[in-house]
């Protein structure tokens, strides 16, 4: 997926815990958006799933769902919240796509598509994982249509003790990937001008 390793993740794990949502409006909306494509008969997987917070909110409205993230740290947080969330369904595994096996009703990647070298083989291997009406719903963050700023930046992001690796993507990219792993975008929303996409796709 990522010739890069979890340090920098690793390292960042408590500070993100504790480092407050930058927009929590849309990440609300996003949310509840996303509870529309779920039930308790849905099995859900996540990729890059940080400390879980995503999980822990939709596990109460799913059968299952189980939730990777190749920083251990990161993985250890989600546990311990989800413990103290006293939830049952939601599974954190260190790892990346190769721990979430078998089929899924929904697959959520947030903020993780721009991190990885090769989007479009997430993309499609997230498809494949879905089951035929099945939705893969992500949040990502289009760098290469951020501006100046964000072009001066990159070459620092991708800095390879950061473990970063934001390969700039423009929206139209996005939506193409999904289109190209045989998603239909039924869902297509961007808060704000330099805000994260959200997209969902289902598969026909
Ligand atoms: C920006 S954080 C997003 C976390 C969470 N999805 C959220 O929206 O808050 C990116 C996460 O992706 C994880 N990650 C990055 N590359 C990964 C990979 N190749 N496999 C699995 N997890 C990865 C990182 O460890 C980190 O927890």
């Amino acid at each position: 997926m990522t010739a890069k390793t979890p340090k920098f993740w690793n390292w960042m794990a408590e500070r993100y815990a504790k480092s407050p949502i930058a927009d929590e409006a849309s990440y609300q909306a996003k949310l509840a958006k996303t509870l529309e494509y779920v039930d308790q008969n849905t099995r859900v997987g996540e990729l890059g799933c940080g400390t879980g917070s995503t999980a822990i909110f939709i596990a109460p409205h799913v059968r299952e769902i189980v939730a990777s993230d190749f920083a251990e740290n990161m993985i250890a947080i989600a546990r311990r919240k989800a413990e103290a969330a006293g939830l049952t369904n939601a599974d954190f595994r260190v790892g990346s796509m190769e721990v979430l096996d078998g089929q899924f009703d929904a697959f959520l990647c947030h903020s993780i598509l721009h991190l990885v070298h090769n989007p479009q083989d997430i993309i499609a291997e997230a498809s494949s994982k879905l089951k035929p009406g099945g939705v893969l719903i992500s949040s990502t963050a289009c760098v290469a249509d951020m501006g100046v700023g964000m072009k001066i930046l990159l070459p620092f992001l991708r800095w390879p003790w950061l473990g970063l690796t934001p390969y700039a993507r423009t929206k139209h990219e996005m939506r193409a990937m999904y289109r190209k792993a045989g998603l239909e975008i039924i869902h297509d929303w961007q808060p704000g001008k330099k805000a994260a996409l959200f997209l969902i796709g289902r598969k026909n």
